[in-house]
């Protein structure tokens, strides 16, 4: 048997008539850029997020960057990141000329650990980007009361957790930005490169909208520095489709989150939903020490996984200016050292998830 890592194939016949509908309308429509599907995508997913406000852009580190740039972050500052998340996050920081300053995550969650926030704010700190790592939220709450004891701007990197909430609080609601990527293996994925900004605030929306489009407030007329950073119209098309099914496919997801949760060895440490989090399980870890060996017999019996990520940001070459080194962030080298993807998506065969765990059982019985 083969298991992929994900089957966006499958997904695409699954709805293959209706996204073929709507794509087909847009090519007849020439709307290409922005236009109705985009706009329609915006409202629905506002209301999907409980959001006023909703701009689709063209991916999610361009969500990132309008956000940051919206709240006037930029040179001089500093913004709280943490140390396990893809690097999109602390990259679209860069991009303003400000300063990533990294976190420590909690293991083996990785999610920002808040108790180590407050003692790497200084006078410079502008805001916190907690990052809802592999579907589930950070701890908003917490995140939150610190944001208001130092007068921070909170962006969520909600680009793993759509449809994801936290003590019944939707992403995106006690922030002042939350941002969404729709790369194709997201759990809501385009097919080429999209994302999403959402706000409840209409200064911000009003801004970002403007930045994504080169400044315009009138055709011709820029009134700043800003962007080409629209959301194709066939992406809008395809999304307004997928958006649909997301909650279906969510449920799919956490079913088979607690099938491999069931099946595994109880000896393995597995994903786990934190206290008062909806985990929509964009992806299902495991973590061990000999997570190469495993890896490599998993592979030898084609079970692709993955590795998120396999080194954290503080140790990639660009931050190396900033002088961090190893075990400066120990719970996230150590989420680097031992997690493991498995194969996760709505589409997948309960014989494959039973398969992946055969194989995984039978790999610690031989190696113990
Ligand atoms: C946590 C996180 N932030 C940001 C991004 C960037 O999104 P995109 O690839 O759409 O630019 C990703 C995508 O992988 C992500 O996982």
């Amino acid at each position: 048997m083969k298991v992929p890592f994900l089957d966006l194939k499958t997904q695409y016949l699954s709805i293959k008539k209706d996204i073929d509908k709507e794509v087909l309308q847009t090519l007849k429509s020439s709307n290409y850029s922005l236009g109705p599907k985009v706009e329609l995508f915006e409202d629905n997913f506002k209301k999907y997020c409980n959001s006023k406000y909703a701009i689709g852009v063209n991916s999610g580190t361009s969500a990132l960057h309008l956000a940051l740039d919206a709240l006037d972050i930029g040179k001089g500052d500093e913004v709280i990141v943490p140390a396990m998340t893809f690097v999109a996050t602390p990259m679209s920081v860069s991009y303003t000329g400000a300063k990533p300053v990294f976190v420590d995550t909690i293991y083996p969650s990785g999610l920002i650990d808040f108790n180590k926030i407050e003692e790497k704010i200084t006078s410079r700190t502008k805001a916190i980007i907690p990052v809802h790592l592999y579907g589930q939220c950070a701890n908003l709450i917490e995140i939150k009361r610190i944001a208001k004891k130092y007068k921070l701007k909170i962006i969520e990197d909600a680009s793993q957790a759509h449809g994801s909430s936290y003590h019944n609080i939707n992403v995106g609601q006690i922030s002042d930005v939350a941002t969404f990527s729709f790369y194709p293996g997201k759990n809501l994925g385009a097919y080429g490169e999209s994302g999403c900004v959402i706000t409840n605030v209409k200064k911000l929306n009003d801004k970002i909208r403007k930045l994504r489009n080169w400044g315009q407030s009138k055709k011709h007329y820029h009134d700043e520095i800003s962007y080409n950073y629209r959301m194709d119209g066939i992406q809008g098309a395809i999304l307004n489709v997928k958006l649909k099914k997301m909650n279906e496919w969510i449920s799919k997801r956490r079913m088979v989150a607690e099938m491999y949760n069931k099946l595994i060895d109880k000896s393995l440490l597995k994903s786990s939903e934190d206290e008062g989090n909806y985990h929509v399980y964009h992806i299902y870890s495991i973590f061990l020490k000999e997570r190469d060996k495993l890896q490599k017999y998993l592979h030898s019996k084609n079970i692709n996984t993955g590795n998120h990520y396999p080194v954290p940001c503080h140790l990639q070459k660009p931050y190396r200016i900033f002088g961090y080194k190893k075990n400066d962030f120990p719970q996230s080298e150590k989420i680097a050292n031992t997690q493991m993807s498995l194969p996760i998506y709505p589409e997948i065969k309960v014989k494959m998830i039973k398969y992946v765990a055969v194989q995984i059982n039978k790999w610690i019985s031989n190696t113990s």
